[in-house]
């Protein structure tokens, strides 16, 4: 069958009260020119759960079921495409910069442990790239300093590929072929697994960035990623959201955010750093 003729039919008013709950629950806002959008994520959805309509779905995620399905919802709506080594010269920042920076500013205050954030970590080669430049320098520039890499998503399914690990050679291709051969142990011709070493350094888990109240359970940090996801909120989500990093932050911290995404409009606290071709935002002290 045609799949655009099985697809099922969202009305306006359908699509406003998912769109009104969806952002609601996750910060994700979708124009009037995204119903196509949700129709095509949510149609085989309904489908399989034999609903007659959107209207009966949403009243499936407002009821007794709504929080297993809430779950389900976020896997069929979220955008998850990230790489390794994802916008080069910002990481080589971080890499010849900001590590340097927040390992020295660690010590400083005494720390023993340096803590990195990846914020909407997706399939984890996000955590995974600061990874394996910090198990890179382990025992020169971060020498005394345990590394901590939290992992986050909205998206059981992306964290649970994040925590298997396993990566094709289509998605290593950033990757020079001595890294692979140092971070990854093959397990087929076309599989590879990151290395135990790389992946103790890295924890996963879900965490809603709209759930404000969560934010302190996961401490401070020295280095915020939060990219390529605030353009999937508001202006309005996106001021909330930066007022948590920057509590979460230790002062003098960073904060790395997409190359298209710019946090200038809001009055943050946050200084911005130019980079050779990347940028990135430090919280004053
Ligand atoms: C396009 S990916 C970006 C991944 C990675 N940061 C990168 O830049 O390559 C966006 C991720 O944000 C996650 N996401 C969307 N809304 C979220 C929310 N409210 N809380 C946490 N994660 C969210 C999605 O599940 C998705 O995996």
């Amino acid at each position: 069958m045609d799949p655009l003729q099985a697809r099922q039919q969202m009305t306006l008013p359908e699509f406003r009260s998912l769109r009104d709950f969806i952002y609601a629950k996750s910060g994700i806002f979708f124009s009037e020119s995204k119903q196509y959008f949700l129709e095509n994520r949510l149609s085989k959805r309904t489908t399989d759960l034999k609903l007659r309509s959107y209207a009966d779905y949403l009243a499936l995620l407002q009821g007794s079921e709504g929080p297993a399905e809430l779950k389900r919802l976020f896997v069929e709506i979220t955008t998850n495409e990230t790489s390794f080594w994802r916008n080069p010269p910002q990481i080589e920042a971080f890499q010849n910069i900001v590590l340097a920076d927040a390992a020295r500013q660690a010590r400083e205050r005494g720390q023993t442990r340096l803590r990195i954030w990846s914020a909407a970590c997706s399939s984890g080669e996000e955590p995974y790239t600061l990874a394996m430049i910090c198990q890179e320098v382990k025992d020169t520039l971060l020498r005394g300093l345990t590394v901590e890499i939290l992992g986050t998503d909205i998206s059981e399914k992306v964290l649970a590929q994040a925590q298997e690990g396993s990566y094709n050679s289509y998605t290593l291709r950033n990757l020079t072929p001595e890294q692979v051969q140092r971070h990854f142990t093959p397990q087929t011709k076309d599989l590879f697994q990151i290395r135990p070493e790389v992946q103790r350094l890295t924890s996963l888990r879900n965490f809603n960035l709209v759930d404000y109240a969560g934010y302190r359970q996961l401490g401070f940090f020295d280095v915020i990623f939060c990219r390529n996801v605030l353009i999937y909120f508001d202006e309005a989500v996106k001021g909330k959201v930066l007022k948590e990093f920057h509590a979460q932050l230790h002062p003098g911290g960073f904060l790395l955010v997409g190359h298209s995404e710019s946090i200038h409009s809001f009055n943050t606290g946050f200084e911005l750093l130019h980079f050779s071709k990347a940028m990135g935002y430090r919280k004053r002290s």
